[in-house]
């Protein structure tokens, strides 16, 4: 089976090809939003919505001559249904089945988190079940585990500020632009780690939840207080870095597990992927982490999370579509 997969959750239109036969991705395009949304600081909405519609088609003609392949070649189009911005996730929706329906193939909404968390599977050296996932992304910061596709238990969360949010915000206050999370981190190289004394939030508190906002604050007070923004930024990535590990450890003693999925654009951290891969070997454990170009938002993710449950008989229930903005 050959599932074509559309993403559109946020400000990345992406169109993948996943060939579950050959257990293989075909191609894969992503096209970014960025340049539509940086004056604004932030996505807006609409502009993203109507950015998606005019790229899609083309996005989907490259993508199938990458693949060397015709449309007669698809046997099913995944897409992604939620969770995302409203107008965004609707513009993929119809486009995708739009496209089935045309076809007359098969089509499922995906969730977008579970894409996510399913990524590393895509890998040389793919993880097998059951594992602990750590999902950090723009939107999510959330620990998972996840016995098999489909198959998922919400251990903590954050229950404020996404981690990615945090390193946006924080980067924003330094002038980085937006999304500012790998410029943070790049600054972060010339900057002292130690020199400014973050709390590492709810730490002590028992339990696998996490919060961010109070750290974006306290990196405003730092910044305010004439700190190096190089200082200020090192800082807080470690803080960040550190409340993670201690999480995990509790989580991996919590649940038994020994085998770690890192997935969600904040994966791509380098010092975090570092950190993490050290405390995994320490413990014998195994630690996993997709592509770094398949850690923020793609269309692989969500061909192969399509396909899994596509091949399991799922389907639609109706040839229209429903997308769902929050979708836990
Ligand atoms: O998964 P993703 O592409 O979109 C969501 O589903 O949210 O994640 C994007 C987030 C942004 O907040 C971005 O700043 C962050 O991932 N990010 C990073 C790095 N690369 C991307 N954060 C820290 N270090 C990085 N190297
Ligand atoms: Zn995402």
């Amino acid at each position: 089976m050959r599932v074509l997969a559309i993403e559109s959750s946020c400000d990345e239109t992406a169109v993948a090809i996943f060939d579950g036969g050959r257990d293989r991705l075909l191609a894969h395009r992503v096209h970014s939003q960025t340049d539509v949304h940086a004056d604004y600081g932030g996505v807006v909405p609409e502009l993203a919505a109507r950015d998606h519609m005019r790229r899609l088609p083309g996005l989907t003609r490259t993508t199938l001559a990458d693949a060397g392949l015709d449309l007669d070649a698809i046997d099913a189009v995944a897409y992604t249904a939620g969770p995302g911005l409203a107008g965004a996730l609707m513009t993929g929706a119809a486009f995708a089945k739009g496209l089935a329906a045309s076809r007359g193939l098969p089509a499922l909404g995906v969730n977008h988190l579970e894409g996510h968390i399913l990524a590393p599977l895509l890998g040389e050296d793919p993880p097998s079940f059951p594992f602990l996932a750590l999902l950090v992304s723009g939107g999510h910061s959330q620990l998972i585990e996840v016995r098999e596709v489909g198959d998922y238990r919400l251990l903590g969360e954050s229950i404020d500020d996404a981690i990615g949010e945090a390193f946006d915000k924080s980067a924003k206050l330094m002038g980085l632009g937006y999304p500012g999370g790998a410029a943070l981190s790049r600054l972060a190289e010339q900057g002292d780690p130690g020199a400014v004394a973050f709390t590492r939030p709810m730490v002590n508190r028992p339990g696998l939840d996490l919060s961010f906002s109070g750290l974006k604050t306290a990196v405003a007070n730092a910044i305010a207080a004439g700190c190096a923004f190089e200082d200020v930024a090192a800082s807080f990535e470690r803080t960040v870095i550190d409340t993670l590990e201690i999480k995990l450890k509790r989580a991996l003693e919590q649940t038994g597990l020994n085998r770690l999925v890192v997935a969600g654009g904040v994966a791509a951290n380098r010092p975090l992927r570092r950190r993490l891969a050290g405390m995994m070997d320490e413990r014998g454990g195994v630690v996993h982490f997709p592509a770094i170009e398949l850690c923020t938002d793609n269309a692989a993710m969500i061909a192969l999370a399509g396909y899994r449950r596509l091949v399991a008989g799922e389907r639609d229930p109706a040839p229209g579509f429903r997308v769902r903005a929050r979708w836990p």
